[in-house]
């Protein structure tokens, strides 16, 4: 698939259906995922598949009833390794830069997933202790996205989005 078509037809999907997704497939997309860009190339990722479908039901629970996310065959929670990036970067490192180079990881992951007809939703809105708690993460460890991931069984429509003309600015503010 072109990039540009990637970027531009990639929807936020929450429905799946329930066949499970190749091996294959599955690492050809954490491949994507690792070749994003990072601070120092520190690469502070980390990323817990999940397929259990009593611990995918804890997580959602976690992310405050989103009961999609068990729904999806596999599920990836992105954490980010603070310390890592706090021993080169210090404090930009643990608040800016892990996060930043996790999320870069974390689009690279959806857009490898679209490409190859797998539907994904970046999940934010979830606690965070119990996530953390359910995953046994060390301290440090922060999760940052949880991704449910299967192919998907709905067609969103297109999202709007803000016009170039209200987001870039020529020369300053
Ligand atoms: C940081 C972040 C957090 C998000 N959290 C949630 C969430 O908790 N639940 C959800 O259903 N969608 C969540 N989304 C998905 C957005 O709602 C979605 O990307 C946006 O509405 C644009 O739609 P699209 O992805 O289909 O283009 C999140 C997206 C981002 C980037």
């Amino acid at each position: 698939m072109e990039l540009f078509e990637a970027l531009n037809k990639r929807r936020s999907i929450r429905k799946y259906r329930r066949d499970p997704i190749p091996k294959e497939k599955l690492s050809r997309i954490l491949e994507a995922a690792i070749q994003a860009p990072s601070a120092g190339n520190l690469q502070p990722w980390r990323f817990i598949i999940l397929t259990d479908t009593q611990r995918k039901m804890a997580i959602a629970e976690a992310a405050l009833g989103q009961l999609m996310i068990a729904d999806a065959p596999v599920v990836i929670v992105v954490c980010t390794d603070q310390r890592r990036s706090e021993r080169y970067y210090g404090e930009r490192g643990v608040n800016l830069f892990c996060i930043q180079d996790t999320a870069a990881a974390v689009q690279n992951l959806m857009l490898a997933a679209f490409a190859l007809e797998l539907g994904t939703c970046w999940v934010g809105s979830f606690d965070e202790r119990k996530v953390s708690s359910i995953l046994h993460a060390p301290d440090g460890m922060r999760p940052v996205a949880i991704i449910p991931l299967g192919y998907p069984a709905e067609h969103p429509t297109p999202t709007s989005r803000r016009p170039l003309s209200e987001v870039v600015q020529e020369e300053s503010f």
